[in-house]
């Protein structure tokens, strides 16, 4: 007790000299960035979300019978699968046990899915490429949903959050859960896949889930959309984290460390120029630069893939960070194993693409994964990255220690805190947060 008087005297007199608190300079550095809670999601329509989380696991949504929601979004894996790059239809198994078997290497890592279903989480896929324009029209890969007067209407006007229009996607994607070789265009897979679930072999069972979950039998792709997009919403909502309750005004619910730590975020790091806001991320478009992994050859040009525009190059949608000590391995191609190494690669980024060396040897892939070292991509990158990424930030190794407890702890729901036990190993003076 006489320690923790002590330290506590001693941190607020160590502050006293620029006369404000380490709380006070949080809490302006909080109004600064925009930082909010979470909002909560719309109430949960309970039919509906049975339905979702049915479908979630149910193969019947792929061409092959052979793949489902959760063999790559496991809640085991932080709602991903553990691995840097995902592994498609084909592949078997689960989390980081999954191998490519007969399964194509997808060009990215599966993302979390986490608070994506509330109203402010407006860009899905690690390039934003799913959205609604400012007219409340869906801006998608699919012209067929897109613009005022859409081809599929009857689909884009059942359709009731950007959500919902992603599960879409997955769905009707050869690769992911489609079937390879499929020639099929987008919507006849999804009349395939409504037709297999009304008329299949557990038709009786979901007409009757449809019908208590919308009134109705006479149903789109649409409708299973909503359904998976109001599982995710509720299953996965992570808005309870200690940084959450902090910002609501409980002051000792983050550690000295962690306040430390909070700093160096926003002040050496200037981790908020991106990463501030509600989601921890404006989840709009930046290149930080991260190394390509991926097969031999391969050059992932992101947001430049969607748009066709020179400018998009090797651009990203800024990450949402709840619940990131959790969703490993890091960036668009998982790239970077632990937090550690994301913080190391920050410190100075340049060096860090032109220099990343990949020593995993992961069984998972067929070939295995390398980085990509031609010379003029990796000169475009670097010419790329963004004029608000600090370049030479040298952290000290405390300063790392405190940054990491902050990223690790602070940005964690309660609900997974427990995952956490035994952090201290990595940094003594850090330690997860109890109810
Ligand atoms: C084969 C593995 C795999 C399967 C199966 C799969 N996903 Fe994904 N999912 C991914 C990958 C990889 C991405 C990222 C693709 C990209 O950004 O280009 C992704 C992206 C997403 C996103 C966007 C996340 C974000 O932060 O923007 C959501 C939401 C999602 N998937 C939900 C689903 C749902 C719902 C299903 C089932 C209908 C599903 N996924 C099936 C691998 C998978
Ligand atoms: C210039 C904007 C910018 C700055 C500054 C920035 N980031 Fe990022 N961050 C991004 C973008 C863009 C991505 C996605 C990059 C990718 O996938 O290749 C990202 C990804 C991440 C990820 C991986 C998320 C995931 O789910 O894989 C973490 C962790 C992260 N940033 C933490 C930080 C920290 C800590 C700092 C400060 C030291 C920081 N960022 C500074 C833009 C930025």
């Amino acid at each position: 007790m006489l320690a923790l008087v002590a330290l506590t005297l001693f941190s607020t007199l160590s502050f006293a000299k620029t006369g404000k608190t380490i709380d006070q300079k949080l809490q302006a550095y909080i109004k600064e960035f925009e930082m909010v809670p979470m909002e909560n999601p719309t109430p949960k329509r309970e039919a509906v979300y049975v339905l979702g989380q049915n479908l979630f696991t149910d193969p019947l949504l792929s061409g092959k019978n052979n793949t489902n929601c959760v063999q790559c979004h496991s809640p085991a894996f932080g709602t991903g699968d553990g691995l840097p790059l995902s592994l498609g239809e084909g592949a078997r198994g689960m989390g980081t046990m999954r191998h490519q078997a007969s399964g194509a290497v997808l060009l990215r890592n599966t993302p979390p899915l986490y608070n994506l279903g509330v109203d402010s989480a407006t860009h899905l896929f690690w390039d934003g490429r799913v959205s609604k324009d400012e007219n409340g029209f869906w801006n998608t890969p699919e012209a067929g949903l897109n613009g005022a007067d859409p081809e599929l209407k009857d689909i884009a006007t059942t359709l009731d959050s950007v959500l919902a229009v992603q599960a879409l996607f997955p769905i009707a994607t050869p690769e992911e859960m489609l079937g390879q070789g499929s020639l099929l265009t987008r919507a006849e897979a999804w009349k395939n896949v409504v037709d297999r679930l009304l008329n299949g072999v557990r038709g009786a069972s979901y007409r009757q889930q449809f019908l208590d979950a919308f009134g109705t039998t006479d149903i789109n792709i649409g409708h299973v959309g909503n359904a998976l997009a109001e599982f995710q919403r509720h299953a996965f909502w992570a808005g309870n984290t200690p940084w959450d309750r902090y910002m609501k005004g409980e002051r000792s619910v983050l550690s000295e460390e962690m306040k430390k730590g909070a700093l160096v975020y926003f002040e050496k790091g200037q981790c908020a120029n991106c990463h501030g806001g509600m989601h921890l991320s404006a989840l709009d478009w930046d290149a930080v630069g991260t190394p390509q992994l991926g097969l031999p050859g391969t050059d992932d040009l992101g947001l430049y893939n969607a748009t066709g525009k020179d400018e998009d190059k090797y651009m990203f949608r800024v990450s949402p960070l709840r619940n990131i000590a959790i969703t490993d391995p890091y960036m668009h191609n998982g790239v970077f194993k632990n937090l550690w190494e994301v913080i190391e690669f920050y410190d100075a980024p340049e060096k860090g693409l032109m220099n990343f060396v990949w020593q995993e040897t992961l069984t998972n892939y067929n070939t295995p994964l390398t980085i990509e070292r031609n010379r003029e991509n990796q000169l475009a990158r670097l010419l790329a990255m963004a004029e608000d990424l600090p370049r030479d930030v040298k952290f000290t190794e405390e300063e790392e220690a405190q940054l990491w407890c902050f990223l690790t702890v602070a940005f964690t729901d309660q609900s997974q805190q427990a995952k956490l036990q035994g952090v201290e190993n990595e940094n003594p003076r850090c330690r997860p947060v109890s109810l």
